[in-house]
């Protein structure tokens, strides 16, 4: 896919200005967006990372169905043209040159809070054979504080119960209100 638009879907720069230092989840071994691990790289998603295992990964998270390369290109581009609305954050294994774990925020905008946004956090996967080494914590980290930085006055997410704990350690914490859902397909 090389020539098309290689470009990332959001400036990189922003994932360089977030304050680290504000963070509320512990990180060991002195993980950072700028330092995710040894051969590992914290960027914006790239039309390129068809090629890379994107859509694989997502295969390990729900339903992905049949992507093809223009329909990709297509949805790239489609998101890249709404500008301050889609923050898709990908974990590349440099040495493979594969999409190892994403994360997506997703800005709303709103007529209350004063026009405000609101934040939300979606599609957050780390491929199998790389989970347990903080790289689900850097992502959904990065990305609160990315919301934060982009003026959001709040960030929700939707998890399985299981997943309460894990979101629990970025200060996110159940309001009580029901999550309603309908499905039209898969
Ligand atoms: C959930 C997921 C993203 C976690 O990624 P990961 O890279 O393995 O997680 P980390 O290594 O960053 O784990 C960080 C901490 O969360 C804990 N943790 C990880 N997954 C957890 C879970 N499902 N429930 C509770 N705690 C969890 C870890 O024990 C670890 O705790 P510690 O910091 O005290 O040691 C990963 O398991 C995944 O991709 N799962 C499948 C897709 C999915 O369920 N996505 C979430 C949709 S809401």
């Amino acid at each position: 896919m090389n020539g098309i638009d290689e470009k990332p879907l959001f400036n990189p720069e922003l994932l360089r200005q977030i304050d680290w230092s504000v963070r509320k989840s512990s990180f060991k071994d002195g993980i950072s967006p700028e330092n995710p691990g040894k051969n590992l790289q914290l960027r914006p998603l790239m039309m390129d990372d068809y090629d890379q295992g994107f859509l694989n990964l997502l295969g390990q998270l729900t339903s992905v169905g049949e992507v093809t390369a223009a329909a990709f290109q297509k949805r790239f581009l489609a998101m890249k043209h709404c500008p301050n609305t889609y923050y898709v954050v990908v974990l590349e294994d440099t040495n493979k040159q594969q999409v190892i774990g994403s994360a997506t925020l997703v800005i709303e905008q709103k007529f209350i809070h004063s026009t405000g946004c609101r934040g939300r956090i979606e599609d957050v996967v780390v491929s199998e054979d790389y989970r347990g080494q903080q790289l689900g914590k850097l992502l959904v980290e990065t990305l609160t504080l990315l919301g934060k930085e982009v003026g959001c006055y709040k960030m929700s997410l939707e998890c399985k119960e299981d997943n309460v704990r894990f979101y629990k350690c970025f200060g996110y914490t159940p309001d009580g209100q029901y999550f309603m859902v309908q499905r039209f397909s898969d």
